[in-house]
Order: structure tokens, then C-alpha cells, then sequence
């Protein structure tokens, strides 16, 4: 009887792990890990032009669509060199416009707030609308009170460029050119300027500017796009979290003219140093951020200390999971919270922009350095070139 049961034990026990090595051997082979695509299987970037619109006096703008590899997308116009769209894929693969911008194009043309722009030729604000260079005063017009900002009435964000598209085997872009003439909203000087827009496959949009002049002058050159990486029209960023690689910043009287200090951000509403949610900086009682009705400050980037290219600001979206980097050759960022969008325009999305519906963060020199000695030069002469290069990068974390 033990014997009996032993032996039907074994035989049940030799069934079932003969049945098991059965079932094994009948598995397929497990799949051969897959090569990476060749480059003619990998799907490429792309330019194309098509008709945006017709300014008052006649003149045919149009808008430039890059397509990456990856299926980022940036559309940017000679208007301005205004960016319209910037599609941006989230944690999921989800593609989404990121930038704030408007509906139509003749919308663009009724001066808003320099959506998606080239600022130039002097970014931010020069006080009392002059300088002085080499001994000479240079009056400039006024549009902000009493002071000139982003280049004028009708600075570079106003103008058409000339566009040159241009296509890589890892990049796509368009080269903006543009001159300046001796006397325009009031700078000395013919100004050559370009401004050379790329979209990598590795989803960097970089901006690289160049200028030289027959006069002394100034220059200040910077990008002017808003935006949301939650998506566009998807509230406010409030909840964006910002590191900026500053050890200080340029304070402001309450025209947001630098008072000409430089101060550590320690223990200010501006240490950014720890990354940080943006709400919990522009809602404080502090002097600072009530003249700027947020944050709209020059944060002193600690790259004054290293030449070259360097990280300037990550800026992530905790719901999408997106990621923004900027990289720049420049000594100074404006940190804008979007603080004057206010509801009335005309928003591509529909939903209107609301305080605090994007952010701007414009590498250049210091706002008012022409009227400031201790800041940073922004003068350049004939012979010298003004270079200048800011990269965006987008990724999800
Ligand atoms: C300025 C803000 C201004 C905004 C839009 C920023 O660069 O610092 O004060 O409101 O541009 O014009």
C-alpha cells in the first residue's frame, strides 16, 4: 500500500514535470533585441513655408514649420521672428503647443506683448529713454513711462526679417537677417543683424545672434516666448518649479529700472538656487516683487564666472512631466512671471491669458546697462561682432 502510493506519487510527479518542460519547449525563442533604426528608417526632419499674412502697407509675411525627427515642431514667422507654436512632446509621448501665442496673424500686428518675438535692438528697459556713448546722448522713443523698452516703438519684433530656411542631416532651421538702419527708434549705427533660429533632433531650439555695426552702439539681443509645458491655454504656472543657477540679482526702482546693485538672492523671494514652485515666490510680500507685480527681474547667472555655454535654468511641469533647460553664453536672464497678461487678448487657445498664464525667460544683458558703468558692456563698435547663444532643451523627467 505505501509502496503503491509512492510509485502513483512518482508517476503523477514524472506527468507534471514532463507536461511543464512541454509547455517550456513549445514558448518561442524569446526575440532578438531589435537593431536601432538605420537612418533611412528613421523618420526625418522637415521645413516647409507657407503664407502667414499681409501687413497695411502690402508686405507678404510668411510662417516656417520645422519638424524634428522626433516630431517636435516650431513654427516661427519673419514677422518678428515670432514663434507661434513650439509642439513638445509630455511624460506619455503626447505632443502639445507649449507657447503662448495668438489667433491670427493680424492679431500679432496689434502689439501685444511680444509673444514669441526677437527683442532688439536693445532688450528690456533703457531709463529716461537715452545714453550716453563716447561723450554723445542718444534719445530714444518712449514706451514704457518715462523709459524705452525692448528697442522701441517699433524695435525688432516689429520688423520683417529676411529668411534663409536650411535643412541638416539632425537639424532643420531658418536664418534671420536683418539691418538696423543709423538712426532707427533712435540707436546710432547700421546694425547687421542675424539671428539664426535651430531645431534639433534632440529637441533643442537654439537661438544663435550675431551683429556688427559702422557705429558705436548698443545692443541687447534676446528671445520672447511664453510659455506653459503644462500646454498652452492650460491655466496658469504657478505650479512650474524652477531652478536658476544665479547667485544674484539686479534689484529695480518701481519702474523697474536697476538701481545699478547687484544683491545675493539669499534669503530674498529670488533664490531660486533649490528648486522651487513659482507660486510660493510671486504671492510674498516683499518691495521687489510689488514693483514687478511678480517676478520680472535680471537674475546675475553664476556663468559669469565660465565663459562659453552654460546652464542657466531648468523649469519642470510636475503633471506632464516636462522638462525645459536653458543654456546660454549670456551673463544675465530676465525672469518674467507673465504678471501683465491680463484676459484681453486674443488667445490662440481660446481661454484667455490670465496673470501668470506663461513665463518668459530672456537671456541677455543687463536691462539699462548703457546707463549703468558697473554692469556688463553692451556697447560694440565697428570691427568688433556681437555673438550671442541660447539654447532650449526639452525632455521629461
Ligand atoms: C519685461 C516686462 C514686460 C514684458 C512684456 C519683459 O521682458 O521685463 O516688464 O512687461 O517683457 O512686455
Amino acid at each position: 500500500m505505501k509502496n503503491e502510493f509512492s510509485s502513483s506519487t512518482f508517476r503523477w510527479l514524472a506527468c507534471v514535470l514532463l507536461a511543464t518542460a512541454l509547455i517550456g519547449c513549445s514558448k518561442p525563442p524569446p526575440a532578438p533585441p531589435k537593431a536601432p533604426p538605420t537612418p533611412q528608417e528613421k523618420s526625418k526632419n522637415t521645413i516647409s513655408k507657407a503664407a502667414f499674412g499681409t501687413l497695411p502697407d502690402g508686405t507678404a509675411v510668411d510662417l516656417f514649420t520645422m519638424v524634428n525627427a522626433n516630431g517636435m515642431e516650431v513654427r516661427a514667422s519673419n514677422y518678428g521672428g515670432i514663434i507661434t507654436a513650439l509642439l513638445v512632446p509630455d511624460g506619455t509621448g503626447k505632443t502639445t503647443d507649449v507657447t503662448l501665442g495668438l489667433k491670427t496673424f493680424d492679431d500679432y500686428v496689434k502689439n501685444p506683448p511680444y509673444f514669441g518675438a526677437i527683442i532688439g535692438r536693445y532688450g528690456n528697459r533703457i531709463g529716461k529713454a537715452q545714453f550716453k556713448l563716447d561723450g554723445q546722448t542718444y534719445k530714444l522713443p518712449k514706451n514704457d513711462g518715462p523709459n524705452t523698452l525692448h528697442g522701441g516703438l517699433k524695435g525688432f519684433d516689429k520688423v520683417v526679417w529676411q529668411a534663409e530656411p536650411f535643412e541638416k542631416e539632425d537639424a532643420v532651421g531658418v536664418i534671420f537677417t536683418y539691418t538696423s538702419k543709423d538712426g532707427e527708434e533712435g540707436f546710432p549705427g547700421n546694425l547687421q543683424t542675424r539671428v539664426t533660429y535651430t531645431l534639433t533632433d534632440q529637441n533643442e531650439l537654439s537661438f544663435d545672434y550675431h551683429a556688427t555695426t559702422d557705429k558705436p552702439t548698443v545692443v541687447n539681443l534676446t528671445q520672447h516666448a511664453y510659455f506653459n509645458l503644462a500646454g498652452d491655454g492650460n491655466g496658469d504656472v504657478l505650479g512650474h518649479e524652477f531652478t536658476i543657477f544665479a547667485n544674484e540679482y539686479t534689484p529695480v526702482n518701481k519702474l523697474l529700472i536697476p538701481t545699478g546693485k547687484i544683491e545675493s538672492v539669499t534669503d530674498t523671494p529670488f533664490d531660486f538656487r533649490n528648486r522651487v514652485k513659482l507660486g510660493d515666490r510671486v504671492n510674498v510680500d516683499n518691495e521687489q516683487i510689488k514693483f514687478g507685480k511678480g517676478i520680472d527681474h535680471n537674475f546675475v547667472l553664476k556663468k559669469r564666472q565660465q565663459p562659453g555655454l552654460t546652464l542657466a535654468a531648468r523649469v519642470s511641469e510636475p503633471t506632464t512631466r516636462r522638462v525645459m533647460e536653458v543654456h546660454t553664453t549670456e551673463p544675465g536672464m530676465q525672469f518674467y512671471s507673465g504678471n501683465f497678461l491680463d484676459d484681453s487678448l486674443a488667445a490662440k487657445s481660446g481661454k484667455p491669458y490670465g496673470k501668470h498664464s506663461g513665463f518668459a525667460l530672456e537671456t541677455q544683458h543687463f536691462p539699462d546697462s548703457p546707463n549703468q558703468p558697473t554692469f556688463p558692456s553692451t556697447v560694440l563698435r565697428p570691427g568688433e561682432e556681437y555673438n550671442s547663444k541660447t539654447v532650449y532643451s526639452f525632455s521629461v523627467r
